[in-house]
């Protein structure tokens, strides 16, 4: 199909997004990835297909809140490559924190409709068997309706194998270091060696929440300005994170202690969190299905890596 690039959307180290309009005058979303720069990076075409075969699936499975999969061309990874999906209209969830703060700080109700469909989203890329590996605000949309789209799966993998032939499996420490879980970061590498990373995105979820009631640039850590990553790296092993203080609904802060555990073992997993999360917003008129309706299927097991 033939596309008119119409406007850049976003850059990322690897190349660019832009929107596009079909020969139809439908709107997309077409990633374009620099060929130079994925080969100096070190990435091989199998972590595009990885990356596309993860869309895929999740886009088929998680429709809601992951964008819809058009199509993709490579040419043997010798020419820039193109990712075509869905245009979401919306904003980052971090531009979206920033707009709207004091909306944010006045309406719990917002801010629980927000996080529900963060939590019922990655509750179903983790029923899936997938982990993102790098939540952030960056990598979330919100459109104008107040849903959660994921995206930019580059670094997903699968955790639990379920839909496809499960080559991408999740090994090694990949993403962004603030929103990475203390266990990333331990000396003892017994510890070191039981990462894993659907538990990497429950941290992520804990302190993109902690983002969410406090501004995109607040992290729940005690570090000086303009600290280094050696820095972070001794502190997020020692000290425990700083309390939310969101005033509008105590459960809120509730939510984010009980997803910041340090020990892994002991963290929630997304159903956990699923359960609690509607627990809290009983009263708020925001729940579309009941829990039950969820597939429960695929029981999230950490310890069994
Ligand atoms: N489907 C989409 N619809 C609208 N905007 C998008 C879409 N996908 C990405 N973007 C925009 O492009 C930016 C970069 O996209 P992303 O997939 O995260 O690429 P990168 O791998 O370069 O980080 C996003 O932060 C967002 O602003
Ligand atoms: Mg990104």
């Amino acid at each position: 199909m033939g596309y008119t690039i119409i406007k850049l959307l976003g850059q990322g180290s690897y190349g660019t997004v832009s929107l596009a309009k079909t020969d139809n005058d439908e709107l997309v979303a077409i990633k374009i990835l620099n060929i130079y720069r994925l080969k100096s990076a070190g990435f091989t075409l199998q972590h595009i297909l990885d990356e596309v075969e993860s869309l895929k699936i999740l886009s088929r499975e998680c429709s809601e809140n992951v964008p819809q999969f058009i199509e993709y061309y490579q040419n043997g990874f010798q020419t820039d490559i193109y990712i075509v999906t869905e245009y979401i209209q919306g904003v980052t969830l971090e531009n979206y924190i920033n707009d709207k703060y004091d909306d944010l700080q006045s309406n719990p109700k917002l801010v629980w409709s927000i996080i529900y469909s963060l939590v019922k989203g990655l509750y179903c890329i983790h029923s899936n068997g997938f982990a993102h590996r790098d939540l952030k605000p960056e990598n979330i949309m919100i459109t104008s309706d107040g849903i959660v789209k994921y995206i930019d799966f580059g670094l997903a993998c699968v955790e639990k194998c379920k839909w496809n032939d499960c080559k991408n499996s999740c090994v090694g420490r990949m993403g962004t270091p603030l929103y990475h879980p203390p266990e990333f970061y331990k000396y003892n590498s017994e510890i070191r060696g039981l990462t894993a990373s659907q538990a990497q995105d429950i941290w992520a979820l804990g302190i993109i929440l902690y983002n969410l009631v406090s501004g995109s640039k607040n992290f729940p850590y005690d570090l000086p300005p303009n600290a280094n990553l050696y820095q972070f790296k001794r502190l997020i092993q020692y000290a425990p994170t700083k309390k939310s203080a969101y005033k509008a609904d105590d459960n809120v802060n509730k939510l984010i202690d009980f997803i910041l555990i340090n020990d892994r073992s002991l963290r929630p997993t997304i159903n956990d969190i699923y359960t609690l999360t509607c627990d809290y917003i009983k009263g708020y008129d925001i729940l579309d299905e009941e829990p039950s309706d969820l597939d429960t299927t695929m029981e999230i097991d950490y310890d069994s890596e």
